[in-house]
């Protein structure tokens, strides 16, 4: 039992309240002893307030506050006091003032830390699984707590923008049937007929889809999903979307929403800039203009294709490029031209492990245009390059060519971020979101030998392409789009095929046979013959969003419990074995495997 019930928090104490007796509650953050003083500066979630107990009016208290340990938690009353002039903290909201204690109380104390949450510099060397096992002390460090006050507040705008623009949260399974979204399923064995599973959704895909059927018309959802993949910076295997469908709406319906809530939330947590209205490009541009259909756009230095200039050129890298049908293109890098020998060496070696056979370069220094490939070209063949790739003096033109085209888009769209990370121009600051629209319907899986969705099957192509289904599937762009903020893919989604004829045919095309459409997808194709309204949406990756609003570069820093490494729980140590009268109730048999080093962390 509390003897004194807490009368303020340690955060919000200013000159206002001196004089005041106050009783605090928190935890003990540091103890300093100066001579006579001991100071114990005391946290709650509001912040910390600097307490002081004076041998020569509380000698009584000395010993007690000397022996307090880090993370105890006390309470205690005192009087509030403006500092001496001079030992103000400006760092603090609460610098101006502190509290001589008069009574301290242990209310439970802490036993030796495995880190010492107090100092900030000290968290960021501290190993991030250590961090997750003890999260729930790592959680206690006012930067963390700031991160899920930012996040509760942007899903608080979420909420109540959508609910503002007539959209209803309705809640879907978890347990349930898996909706492809291009990842594995997690699995959940079913105890009264051992064999059958349910599935952990990907996402609500085929419900919202459903609620539409339904005649709901706006449904919004902050979604749990689900996805057994490989983990990256930005993938956790549990995370969560704003999920929303309309009916009855066209493309630019859509994206304006997905516009507007971005912004709202965006202006009401942070003071980044944006371009708005936001910039738009086909897939095709995006790849022919940035390399990637996830564009910085942050800064320009776009790709140039000098494919016409190369033909000219009798280089044997760039006639074989461009014979087989590949491509040569630039990236042009300011300020480059300094670059030494043993830089544009490693420069050249960045582009070979992407798959480029070799970088050529040509650089406008004080002493006039050099090239690695002027032995065989003309100066006014490299003055043209120049030109088109508008290289001032002082600047690089950096060239790749290869047979592949898409082993350009690839090596260049990397160069090009690498150059901008070392010119300075990705700022944080600025939060510069795009739509990537058109997609391609499908993409050729070599080794499945199989069309794949780009996006997921229930994406509806545009209509004067569904002529190209059997001919030529690769030509078909979707009614599909995703939203890239900073480079990063914020959220996507498509226009839905509503008709279960299309369905039927788009499923075939994904090699899906009518006897497993029929049994994966009969409830959808059965849904859509009972007047399925015309409908789409979307889904924002809340934690991406996040993490860009948190300048964040691991998703795992936005998440209140994340896993780490391919999906390990440290703090709950999870997954764990159960006991074999568990097995035997669900039916299941472990047959032992090693597959932890199939997907790693970055
Ligand atoms: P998609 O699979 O593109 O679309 O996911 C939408 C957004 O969710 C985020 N995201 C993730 N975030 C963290 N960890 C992950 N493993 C992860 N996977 C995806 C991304 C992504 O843009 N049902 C469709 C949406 C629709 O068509 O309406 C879907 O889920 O920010």
């Amino acid at each position: 039992m509390l003897s004194w019930q807490r009368t303020i928090e340690c955060g919000k104490l200013t000159l206002t309240h001196t004089g005041e007796k106050v009783v605090l509650n928190g935890w003990v953050n540091k103890v300093r002893t100066f001579g006579d003083l001991v100071f114990v500066d005391l946290r709650d979630r509001t912040g910390l307030i600097q307490v002081v107990i004076d041998n020569n009016d509380t000698p009584h208290l000395i010993a007690a506050a000397n022996s307090l340990k880090p993370e105890t938690v006390i309470s205690l009353m005192g009087e509030v006091r403006k500092r001496r002039a001079g030992t103000e903290n400006s760092k603090l909201s609460t610098g101006d003032v502190e509290v001589a204690a008069e009574k301290i109380e242990v209310l439970n104390e802490a036993k030796l830390l495995p880190f010492t949450l107090s100092d900030e510099e000290q968290m960021k060397q501290v190993d991030e699984t250590l961090r997750v096992k003890y999260r729930y002390l790592d959680l206690r460090r006012p930067s963390m707590y700031q991160m899920l006050s930012l996040r509760h507040k942007a899903v608080k705008i979420i909420r109540d923008y959508m609910d503002n623009q007539g959209f209803l949260e309705i809640e879907t399974p978890i347990i349930s049937k898996s909706t492809p979204e291009g990842a594995r399923d997690y699995l959940i064995p079913y105890r009264l007929q051992p064999g059958l599973f349910y599935a952990l959704p990907q996402a609500p895909q085929q419900y919202k889809q459903l609620l539409m059927v339904a005649g709901v018309e706006r449904y919004f959802q902050i979604a749990r999903c689900f996805r057994d993949e490989s983990q990256r910076s930005d993938r956790q295997p549990e995370f969560t979307q704003l999920d929303v469908e309309m009916s009855f709406i066209t493309q630019e319906d859509v994206l304006k929403l997905m516009e507007e809530v971005s912004i709202a939330v965006v202006n009401a947590v942070s003071d980044k800039k944006m371009t708005v209205p936001f910039p738009r490009f086909t897939y095709d541009e995006a790849m022919s203009l940035y390399g990637n259909d996830k564009p910085d756009i942050r800064f320009g230095l776009t790709l140039k294709d000098i494919g016409e200039i190369a033909s000219t050129i009798s280089f044997h890298v760039f006639a074989e490029a461009l014979a087989n049908g590949g491509q040569v293109k630039a990236v042009l890098y300011p300020g480059g031209a300094s670059l030494s020998r043993k830089e544009l060496d490693q420069l050249t070696d960045f582009c070979k492990q992407f798959g480029a056979g070799g970088l050529a370069t040509v650089s406008i220094g004080s002493e006039g245009m050099k090239s690695s490939i002027s032995r065989f070209c003309e100066a006014n063949q490299l003055a043209a390059i120049a030109e088109q790739c508008e290289a001032k003096q002082g600047d690089l033109v950096c060239i790749i060519a290869h047979a592949n085209k898409s082993v350009v888009a690839n090596v260049l769209s990397r160069l090009r971020l690498e150059i901008g990370q070392r010119c300075g121009l990705r700022s944080n600051d600025r939060m510069e979101f795009c739509f990537v629209i058109d997609f391609p319907l499908v993409q050729w899986n070599p080794d499945e030998k199989r069309w794949d969705a780009e996006h997921h099957p229930f994406t509806m192509p545009h209509e004067d392409n569904l002529q190209y289904i059997d001919s030529d599937p690769g030509k078909i762009r979707a009614q599909c789009y995703d939203l890239v903020c900073n480079g990063n893919e914020s959220a996507s989604g498509s226009i839905r095929i509503h008709n279960s004829e299309i369905q039927a045919k788009v499923f075939s095309l994904l090699g899906i046979s009518a006897a497993t459409q029929k049994e994966r997808f009969g409830h959808i194709l059965e849904a859509f013959s009972y007047g399925a309204p015309p409908h789409g949406g979307f889904a924002i990756g809340i934690d991406r969003l996040i993490m860009n609003l948190m300048d964040e570069q691991n998703i795992r820093e936005v998440m209140a419990f994340p896993k780490v490494g391919p999906g390990y729980d440290p703090l709950m140590d999870a997954p764990s074995s159960v006991d074999s009268a568990q097995l035997k109730e669900l039916g299941l048999e472990i047959v032992k495997t090693d597959r932890v080093n199939e997907s790693q962390n970055e």
